[in-house]
């Protein structure tokens, strides 16, 4: 088996929308989803300043993206798409953790923090420490960039106990309703 972490490339997308569908199920969204987190995901790559992906035998199963500062504008963008498409729940729920994401912030000292803006590791090969090696690559490429840690915001759907077991904190958590269902919003920091 041979694992490398590469630079993301836009040709990943397909293999990577794939791996967040099976995660979180966004073809209950209906028709068009595929494109819509098509977008969102060259979205979250825009709006960090790495993504590197890893790729296992020739196939990838997973990303993660970080970046050194927070900039509160990128909401401007889905609260656009929310605007244009009311009806759209997809854009909604994305508005809804956009904002949690914002106020969990708000309340509490980020400085020196980087951020990790997106991680998964392909439900197929979970537990064989890829999702540690893209931590490790995350840390390095925030470090590099002059940050202490990083924060992250996970929520009850997501895997938060890894970060957890990795040592990460909690700071703070909030309620909220996506996909019609009642979730809880986390931030978390991790000092390097
Ligand atoms: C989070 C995620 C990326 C972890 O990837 P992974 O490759 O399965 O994790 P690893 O095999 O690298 O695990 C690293 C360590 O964390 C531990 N771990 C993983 N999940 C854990 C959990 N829920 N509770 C406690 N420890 C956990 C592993 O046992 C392993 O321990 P060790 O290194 O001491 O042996 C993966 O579960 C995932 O993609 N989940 C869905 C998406 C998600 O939740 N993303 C995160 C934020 S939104």
């Amino acid at each position: 088996m041979s694992l490398v972490i590469r630079d993301f490339r836009p040709d990943d997308v397909g293999a990577l929308v794939e791996t967040l569908n099976d995660e979180w199920h966004f073809d209950l969204y209906g028709e068009g989803w595929e494109e819509v987190v098509s977008e969102y995901v060259l979205e979250y790559v825009r709006r960090s300043d790495a993504s590197r992906v890893a790729e296992l035998d020739g196939t990838v199963v997973g990303i993660a993206t970080v970046r050194a500062e927070v900039h509160e504008g990128d909401m401007a963008k889905v609260d656009e798409l929310c605007e244009k498409y009311p009806d759209n729940p997809y854009y909604r729920d994305q508005r809804t953790l956009d904002h949690a994401d914002a106020m969990l912030r708000s309340e509490n000292d980020l400085t020196g923090l980087g951020e990790m803006v997106l991680l998964i590791v392909s439900g197929r090969v979970r537990g064989a420490h890829i999702g540690r090696r893209l931590m490790d690559e995350a840390s390095s490429l925030l470090a590099a960039r002059g940050c202490t840690g990083m924060h992250i915001a996970t929520d009850t759907e997501c895997n938060y106990g890894f970060y957890e077991h990795l040592g990460a904190r909690r700071l703070g958590e909030t309620e909220c309703v996506v996909q019609g269902k009642p979730l809880v919003r986390y931030l978390y920091r991790l000092d390097f």
